[in-house]
């Protein structure tokens, strides 16, 4: 069976983003057009996921409002006769299954993901954070090829990297590559947040995972790490000490990742996506000429 089922979490604080974030779930911020989140569902889709589990928190119930059919607001929009305004909300009728659960306590990313786990089962499934967008518009089926490479070459982990310059190694799990690496590697070992002088590579990951089931074990195993927190990239060297089989996909750059875990990653992918906005792209680059 091919894997369905994809866990997003968003459950983080986004105390990086204050005030911004003080009662809106950072996940929910626009970047052009549409909530970040939002672009993360579409990409998720199209990639053949049809199930969706969400690990929120306190202040996030705007996300499950987003994904649900607002009938009164189609009536309204039907009613006055707004066919371009109604198709904006065509994303509510995909025909995809979503699921809410919340992480009592924000222990970190790899605790969020062990909340999926009565949900998840003993199936294989996606790990897609809910604040980092793949690709312009998300047009990305990175997850399409990731669920492929885990199926044939039998890996128990794949994981998406991105290459950053080597100064940036330090905001990121940086990954040990064994042999050559061209559009995909053989991971040896994954290092959260180490120095430039340790990095044992520049390929970051990148916020898209395949993982086996067995990372829940390998989780309720994870002593907290950096910054009192369950990492999800511990519990992933915990496996792959154990012998686990994991892939490592490079991004190609058209389907670069787009974090706005910060404001300055934050407003880059807003300038990004505004500038490639079909109506006001082209306004705004002149805008900008005049400014700058
Ligand atoms: P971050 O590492 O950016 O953490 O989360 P954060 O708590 O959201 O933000 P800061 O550091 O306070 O600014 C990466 C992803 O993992 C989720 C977040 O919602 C985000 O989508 N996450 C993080 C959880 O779901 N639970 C956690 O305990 C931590």
């Amino acid at each position: 069976m091919s894997i369905d089922i994809a866990v997003v979490p968003v459950a983080g604080l986004g105390t990086r983003l204050l005030p911004a974030t003080k009662s809106q779930p950072k996940e929910m911020l626009p970047v052009g057009r549409k909530p970040v989140v939002q672009y993360v569902v579409e990409e998720l889709t199209q990639s053949g996921i049809n199930r969706l589990l969400f690990i929120t928190g306190a202040s996030k119930t705007s996300i499950e409002n987003h994904f649900d059919t607002d009938e009164r607001l189609i009536h309204h929009l039907r009613e006055s006769g707004r066919e371009e305004e109604l198709q904006q909300l065509d994303f509510e009728r995909r025909d995809v299954e979503y699921f809410y659960t919340r992480q009592r306590r924000q222990l970190g990313l790899g605790h969020a993901v062990l909340c999926s786990k009565s949900l998840v089962g003993s199936q294989p499934f996606v790990v897609a954070l809910g604040d980092s967008i793949i690709g312009i518009n998300a047009k990305s089926d990175i997850v399409q090829r990731m669920t492929e490479e885990f199926e044939s070459s039998k890996a128990d982990i794949v994981v998406a990297f991105e290459e950053v310059p080597k100064a940036d190694v330090v905001r990121y799990g940086i990954a040990k590559p064994r042999g050559d690496v061209g559009t995909r590697f053989e991971l040896e070992d994954l290092i959260e947040k180490p120095s430039v002088e340790e990095a044992p590579s520049t390929y970051a990951v990148a916020s898209r995972y395949v993982l086996s089931p067995a990372i829940f074990e390998a989780l309720e195993e994870t002593e907290p790490g950096k910054g009192g927190e369950i990492q999800l990239t511990d519990a992933i060297r915990i496996l792959l000490k154990r012998g686990a089989k994991g892939v490592g996909m490079v991004l190609p750059p058209d389907e670069r990742r787009f974090d706005i875990g910060n404001y300055g990653s934050y407003f880059r992918a807003f300038a990004d996506f505004a500038l490639a906005d079909p109506d006001y792209g082209d306004q705004l680059r002149d805008y900008l000429r005049g400014v700058l």
